[in-house]
């Protein structure tokens, strides 16, 4: 039988992702609803990057739901180097009932779920952050209810964050503009998978060149870093590149009233984002890293209890 993968949103279909963020509620709302539900189940998280959020909302969810964790770091897997990612997958799967991965390439990721034998979760490659959106979604549809006709406007980079916000957005019928410098935009085919998606459910989804086009009457106003894990050595090229594509008071009051501030975090205060936005009460920003936590128990049961 073939497992149950989750490497990007793109994997859902809008009633699946419409049954997460449901359960994810109820998970929330009850912290102890599917305290059970992976009894007797051991998860590997093989992480060649670091994390904080990523790491401990899903060892607690794991435990949470009566399995246990395992913490598998850069010194231990060592993909690719010490042994080929095939091997490793199919030996973990000798031993766990699921391996959550954090690379740098995707497709190291793909290749992971293509041996093993059970359900790989993507926990962050350089092109997909799945589980930060299905947070992200959630945190906007406990805020606002209904999402339908909502606008989110995403300013920064064009990287795994924005490709898998996109992909959900495209899902739930939102519309999404996105302002990013013109060398930095959204990976090519992400971009036009998502948005003949989006097209259908009736969304749009928009690149624009201004981050005050992006942001005018938006009702959420994202950022993420720009410098991602792995391009440390593009710092000061990105920075300057960026210059005009922070988030502040005078980008923020382009956007609608009653706007929320989303940011997956970790910022880096005074690049993508100011200390005042970010801790301004429009930020929800520590409701989504909580958030990661509900969502990711949600998605657990589902994989692991067959709900959907
Ligand atoms: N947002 C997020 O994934 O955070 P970490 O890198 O700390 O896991
Ligand atoms: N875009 C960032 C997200 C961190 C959670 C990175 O990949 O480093």
């Amino acid at each position: 039988m073939t497992p149950h993968h989750f490497l990007s949103i793109a994997d859902l279909s809008e009633r699946q992702l419409r049954a997460c963020l449901r359960l994810a509620a109820r998970c929330k709302r009850n912290p102890r609803l599917g305290a059970r539900a992976l009894e007797g189940r051991v998860l590997a998280l093989v992480f060649q990057k670091p994390s904080v959020r990523t790491r401990v909302s899903f060892e607690v969810a794991v435990r949470q739901l009566g399995g246990s964790a395992m913490y598998l770091g850069p010194d231990d897997a060592q993909l690719g180097t010490r042994e080929p990612i095939k091997d490793v997958a199919r030996t973990l799967s000798r031993y766990v009932d699921g391996i959550i991965v954090r690379t740098f390439r995707h497709s190291q990721v793909e290749e992971f779920a293509r041996y093993a034998s059970v359900p790989v979760i993507n926990g962050l490659s350089e092109l997909h952050h799945p589980c930060q959106a299905l947070a992200d979604l959630f945190t906007m549809q406990e805020r606002f209810g209904g999402l339908k006709g909502r606008t989110v406007s995403y300013v920064g980079d064009g990287n795994n964050v924005l490709h898998s916000l996109a992909q959900a957005a495209a899902i739930l019928g939102l519309h999404l503009r996105v302002a990013t410098p013109d060398g930095y935009r959204p990976n090519r085919r992400i971009w036009r998978e998502t948005a003949r998606r989006a097209a259908r459910r009736g969304a749009r989804l928009a690149w624009v060149a201004s981050p005050q086009d992006a942001a005018r009457g938006a009702d959420v106003l994202y950022t993420d870093v720009w410098t991602s894990m792995g391009q440390e050595r593009e710092r000061a090229a990105r920075l300057k590149a960026f210059r005009r594509f922070q988030v502040n008071r005078r980008l923020l009051s382009e956007a609608a009233r009653g706007c929320i501030v989303m940011h997956c975090l970790p910022a880096h205060r005074g690049e993508e984002i100011t200390e005042d936005v970010l801790e301004s009460r429009q930020s929800v920003v520590f409701d989504q890293a909580e958030n990661r936590l509900h969502a990711q128990k949600a998605l657990l049961m589902m994989v692991y209890g067959g709900r959907s």
